[in-house]
Formats: structure tokens, C-alpha cells, sequence
């Protein structure tokens, strides 16, 4: 089953974790494509935000000395959007080392091959070319989005599209640590006794092929021996005992998470493509209210509406899309209808949409209002997050320890 296919999560108070990369202020785009989807989840679940500062070194590893205040100003947007100290966890990666102890010890056991054959990873080095990207912290990159994730149990990891193989992989290497570590030895005997009872053959090609999925971790192979034992003609005691050797014999140790796919974002920069700050097309959350006047009022429109006189088609206009994202059915047609007969000016079809922006903003101007005036209260909910956050991890390497019989004797 593709963990995309879930249902979201029922109020029941599920752990829900996601990061992001400490990129400094954020914009509309980041709003509607994440943080009001976080904002929703905190009401019913137990949310858990933190700032992924050690992945922005991953690639600006000659830059850290900006991660500091773009973390202070991305939290501030956070909690202009409406994440709420009170209902969700907010905490900083790099204050809970805990994380690179797990990423360590998950790094023995994961094979190079997962690494490399994620499609960020070559995606990223041939798009960032001024950078040098072949290091060995951006190899690793998703093994610590796995310990990010696997360190707090987490059921539910929402996140874009892009992110989906990431949580895909710290599925098998939730699997893959409960396989190595989490063994059950009465399977082992079980499962030995049913295959006896394979034909020869059969039984070779499974053993073949559990050595390949174990000591290689090749997937392909763990799922055709699956099915070699689910077409096999063993009674069903056999065949469990057979799955469950296939599967390891393993206890959960780390729980496996699953994706929980976010919408996308209808909102497109100011120039109809992607928004982003690279682009120079965006909007900040916190813009000033002239600045997001001007830049509406110098968005392209349809290029073919040269002069006033000339008919336009909202469909070639980025205007339309923003339309599409604030305005409602009556002034959607107004827009049609006077676009199309020339009737109206392409300023006046921004007005609403200015407005529309405004009016989203001016809560989150009001919200982030303490928080700039008083700064140490940010850094008062990172503290108290970054507590809890650290009590949890702590839990989850102690029964890591445990299970690697590391630190035998240590009680803390
Ligand atoms: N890789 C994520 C991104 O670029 C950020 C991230 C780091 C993350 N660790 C995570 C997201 C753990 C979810 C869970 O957006
Ligand atoms: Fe775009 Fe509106 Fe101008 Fe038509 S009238 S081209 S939709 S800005």
C-alpha cells in the first residue's frame, strides 16, 4: 500500500511531526502550502513543529552564522499563521542531539544504494551547481529526516509531494532497525520447521532471496519472497511463520510513519510560477502593506492586453490564479466578463486581490505583534519545546540502546 493512499488522521490525538529548513521569513506560499495545514492539524492531534536547522547545512554548510535569525524570524512566522505554543510542540533540531545519535546508529545498518537512489539526491547536485553538494551530510540528508521522524514514534508526517520518497524510506529504515534489532527468537525455530516442509527448490529460492533482502536490503526481494510464500502450498501456521521471518521475526522497536500528503498550494508567485523567494516572485507572510500594493499592481497580466482598449483571457493571466486562490464565485465573473469585453482595466481587476491579500494578512500581523515586540517570547517557546521534545527523544534512544545492547547497565 503506498503510504500517500492513508486516511487523515481521526481526532485521536495521533503524534503528527514535521520540520522545515530555517529558510528566514516566510511566504504566502508557504502558508497556503503548509503552515494552515499545520494550523488545522494542532486542533485534534498531538502536533510536533520543529526547525530542521542541521538539513539547511546540508546545503549552506559555509553559511551557518544566517541560521540563527532566519530560525527567530521562520518561528515567528509559524506563529503568525496561527500554530499555537499551547496545542503543538515547537522545537529546534540542533538543541536535541539526540537526533544525530540516532541518525548515527541508523547510518551502520542502511545500505548506500537507498541513499543514492533517492530522486532528490541527484535532482538536487545537478540543480544547486554552484555548489558542492557531494559531501557526505547531503548523502545523508533523508537518514536524518528518518531519525527526525523515527526518534518521536511519529503515526503522521505531513508534507509536500517532493517529500513523499523521504518518508517512504524512513518506512524501511523503521523496518530494517526492527529487523536487525528487534528479533524474536521463537519465530526463527517456527519458521525453520515450516520451511523443512517447502519443496527444495522453493526453499532455496526463499533463502536466496531473504539473504539478499536482509543483508543487502533490497526491497524487490523481500516482496517477491512475500509472494513466494503466500503462493506456496503450506498450511497457514507455516506461511506465517514464514512472513514473519520474511518480515524480520521483529518486534517494533521504531515505529514506521506514514506520509500525510498536504494539498497543494493554489496560490503561484506573483509571475504564475512556483512561488519562491529565489524567483523574486513572492509575497511575505509579514509584507508591508505598501510593498504587497506595488506588487500586485506590477504583475504581469495577460501579454496579449497591451493597451486598455484590448480584450484579455484571465486563462494566460497570472492574476486569474490569485483570483482563483481569494475571490469568490460573483467577482470571479466580474473579472471574466470584463476581461474578456475589455470592460474593466487590469488595475482594477487586481483591487480585490489586494484586498484579499490584506485582509488575510492583517490577523498574522497582529499575531506576530508580541513576538516582535518581546523576541524573548519566542525564545521562551523554543525552551519549553525543545524540553518536552528532548524528554521524548530520550525515551526512544534509551529502548534504542537497549535493543542494540548498548550502555548495558546504564539506567538513564
Ligand atoms: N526535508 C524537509 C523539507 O525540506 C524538512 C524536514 C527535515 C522534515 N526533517 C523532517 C520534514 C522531518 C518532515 C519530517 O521540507
Ligand atoms: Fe489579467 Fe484581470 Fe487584466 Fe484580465 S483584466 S488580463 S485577468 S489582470
Amino acid at each position: 500500500m503506498n503510504s500517500t493512499d492513508s486516511p487523515a488522521p481521526a481526532a485521536t490525538g495521533e503524534r503528527v511531526l514535521s520540520g522545515m529548513r530555517p529558510t528566514g521569513a516566510l511566504h504566502l506560499g508557504h502558508y497556503h502550502g503548509a503552515l494552515k495545514n499545520w494550523v488545522q492539524l494542532q486542533r485534534d492531534n498531538s502536533c510536533w513543529f520543529f526547525v530542521a536547522d542541521w538539513h539547511a547545512l546540508t546545503t549552506h554548510y559555509e553559511s551557518p552564522e544566517v541560521i540563527a535569525s532566519h530560525t527567530h524570524d521562520m518561528v515567528v512566522d509559524w506563529l503568525a499563521a496561527g500554530v499555537d505554543p499551547a496545542q503543538a510542540t515547537l522545537f529546534v533540531q540542533s538543541r536535541v542531539p539526540e537526533h544525530a545519535e540516532l541518525f548515527l546508529l541508523l547510518g551502520m545498518g542502511t545500505p548506500l544504494a537507498w541513499l543514492e537512489r533517492v530522486p532528490t539526491y541527484k535532482e538536487q547536485i545537478a540543480n544547486l551547481k554552484d555548489k558542492d553538494l557531494l559531501t557526505y551530510g547531503f548523502l545523508g540528508y533523508p537518514l536524518l529526516q528518518a531519525a527526525d521522524i523515527l526518534i518521536y514514534q511519529a503515526r503522521w508526517v505531513p508534507v509536500g509531494a517532493d517529500q513523499v520518497p523521504h518518508i517512504e524510506m524512513s518506512r524501511e529504515i523503521a523496518r530494517r532497525f526492527n529487523t536487525l534489532y528487534g528479533k524474536d527468537a521463537g519465530i526463527e525455530t517456527r519458521a525453520r520447521a515450516a520451511a523443512q516442509r517447502l519443496p527444495e527448490a522453493e526453499r532455496a529460492r526463499l533463502l536466496a532471496l531473504r539473504r539478499a533482502a536482509d543483508q543487502e536490503g533490497q526491497l524487490e526481494q523481500r516482496e517477491q519472497a512475500r509472494a513466494l510464500v503466500a503462493a506456496s502450498k503450506l498450511a497457514r501456521a507455516d506461511k506465517d511463520a514464514l512472513l514473519a521471518q520474511v518480515d524480520g521475526g521483529r518486534r517494533t522497536i521504531l515505529r514506521e510513519p506514514e506520509a500525510l500528503l498536504t494539498p497543494e498550494s493554489k496560490l503561484p508567485g506573483l509571475d504564475g510560477r512556483k512561488m519562491s523567494k529565489s524567483y523574486g516572485n513572492s509575497i511575505a507572510i509579514r509584507e508591508e502593506r505598501a510593498s504587497v500594493e506595488q506588487k500586485i499592481r506590477r504583475m504581469p497580466t495577460d501579454p496579449a492586453r497591451v493597451r486598455r482598449s484590448d480584450p484579455g483571457n484571465p486563462d494566460h493571466c497570472p492574476v486569474w490564479q490569485f483570483h482563483l486562490a481569494y475571490s469568490d464565485q460573483a467577482c470571479r465573473e466580474w473579472v471574466r466578463r470584463g476581461c474578456t469585453s475589455a470592460g474593466i482595466g487590469c488595475l482594477e481587476c487586481k483591487q480585490p486581490v489586494i484586498d484579499a491579500v490584506l485582509r488575510e494578512q492583517q490577523p498574522m500581523l497582529e499575531r506576530a505583534q508580541p513576538y516582535l515586540d518581546r523576541p524573548h517570547l519566542v525564545r521562551d517557546i523554543l525552551d519549553d519545546g525543545c524540553e518536552r521534545a528532548q524528554h521524548a527523544a530520550r525515551e526512544t534512544m534509551r529502548v534504542v540502546r537497549e535493543a542494540m545492547g548498548l550502555r548495558p547497565g546504564d539506567a538513564s
